[in-house]
């Protein structure tokens, strides 16, 4: 036997084992185990026949709701079984998918009464790339390098902006806001560029319920994250194209996005505005900031009714979500460092829980390769010919 043909073995044999195990879990959990050795036998046939298997509906959706369940990262986890899952699993052209895309952030946003839902596409078929979004969330901010260094936008998407300019984007207006247009790419074709029509994005300018000046810094956050690069692995299958959002938590954005050092770092600001005296770290100038741009965003978000939880009420959603799974039998695990929430840690009864096992359980939510950071040579062979006339390899990929 050849090598590729044990490993193709053994990748089946492991297919088959982790179809196994997760339709023995789904089988059990919604209390039909007596129809799992019929589905067992049907799955390996049809595995034999074709190398791989299809969920049926039940199975996609359960396996979402787990998948979220056991993501150790997610402090709002105690809404695990009321995500809505829509099976786009028959789509065929990136235009299809982005209509798709579309529905779903109209669908979630619910004029601001969001929903957690989330879209499967199509599954990777063994040995070839699946379909993949290259935005790592359908609403993100573009950042603009300036040629003193600075960046005009959110930092954290600057690279993701210079290849999406790269593949033919002509650039937004330029504010600190602009909306980058999703990428999608289908397998083994070019990546194709598309708008979002702008009223699918709901977002919330940022006022302060004492300070008029705050509203005249001209700030804003888009009231949906749906994360779009994370593979959705189920019984063994990949998909790859699986966008997901649930509602934020006050702090994402008010301590992390807004107040990073690396995003738009708007502390110093804040402070200045209030008055703080920034000279000393011991004033606890950016813990104040911190806090009243915290406030901003929790009172913004209500304000406009959008839905949007803050850190302590989360926390305590995530010690009855340990509850009811405790009932069910089943422990939670948890990255420590991800649920403590970034702002008043030890506020948070999750601070003082010290026995978090980050175990990795299946179905679950993967980290998968950056797309436009791939081999060299299959990435130029998807640029255009247009794009590659002005760009050099070392600036195309760069990180
Ligand atoms: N932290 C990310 C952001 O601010 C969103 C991650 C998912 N958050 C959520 N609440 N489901 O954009």
């Amino acid at each position: 036997m050849s090598y590729p043909q044990m490993s193709l073995q053994a990748s089946l044999q492991e297919l088959l084992l982790e179809a196994q195990a997760y339709l023995s879990l789904f089988h059990h959990e919604c209390g039909i185990p007596e129809a799992y050795p019929e589905r067992l036998t049907r799955m390996q046939a049809e595995m034999e026949r074709t190398g791989s298997y299809w969920h049926t509906y039940e199975e996609l959706a359960y396996g979402a709701k787990i998948a979220w369940r056991n993501n150790t990262r997610c402090i709002g986890r105690l809404h695990w079984k009321s995500l809505a899952v829509r099976d786009m699993r028959h789509l065929e052209t990136a235009e299809e998918i982005f209509t798709a895309l579309v529905e779903h952030l109209r669908l979630a946003t619910n004029g601001g009464k969001i929903r957690s839902m989330i879209t499967i596409f199509a599954p990777a078929v063994p040995g070839r790339s699946g379909i993949r979004i290259w935005n790592p969330q359908l609403i993100r901010y573009a950042g603009y390098c300036q040629p003193n260094g600075s960046i005009i936008g959110d930092p954290s998407h600057a690279g993701l902006t210079d290849v999406i300019r790269r593949l033919g984007w002509k650039g937004g207006a330029g504010t600190p806001f602009d909306l980058l247009p999703l990428v999608i790419q289908l397998p083994n074709q070019p990546p194709k560029l598309f708008e979002l029509p702008r009223d699918v994005v709901l977002e919330v300018p940022l006022s302060h319920p004492d300070y008029a000046w705050f509203a005249r810094l001209g700030l804003k956050w888009h009231a949906l994250p749906v994360i779009s690069n994370l593979r959705l692995e189920i019984g063994g299958i990949s998909y790859p194209a699986a966008p997901f959002n649930g509602w934020y938590m006050g702090t994402e954005i008010g301590a992390r996005n807004l107040g990073d050092i690396n995003r738009y770092n708007l502390l110093p600001l804040i402070a200045e505005q209030m008055g703080l005296d920034t000279r000393s770290d011991r004033t606890l100038w950016k813990d104040r900031a911190l806090v009243e741009l915290n406030v901003a965003v929790l009172s913004s978000f209500a304000g406009h009714g959008v839905t949007i939880v803050d850190h302590h009420t989360a926390s305590r959603q995530f010690l009855r979500h340990e509850e009811l799974e405790t009932q069910a039998g089943r422990t939670v695990p948890a990255h420590w460092v991800w649920i403590v929430p970034p702002i008043s840690g030890s506020a948070s009864p999750i601070f003082h829980i010290t026995h978090y096992k980050n175990t990795i359980l299946k179905p679950n939510f993967f980290y998968q390769r950056v797309p436009w950071q791939g081999p060299l040579q299959q990435s130029i062979t998807l640029l255009t010919q247009k794009n590659l006339r002005n760009a050099t390899a070392s600036h195309v990929f760069r990180e």
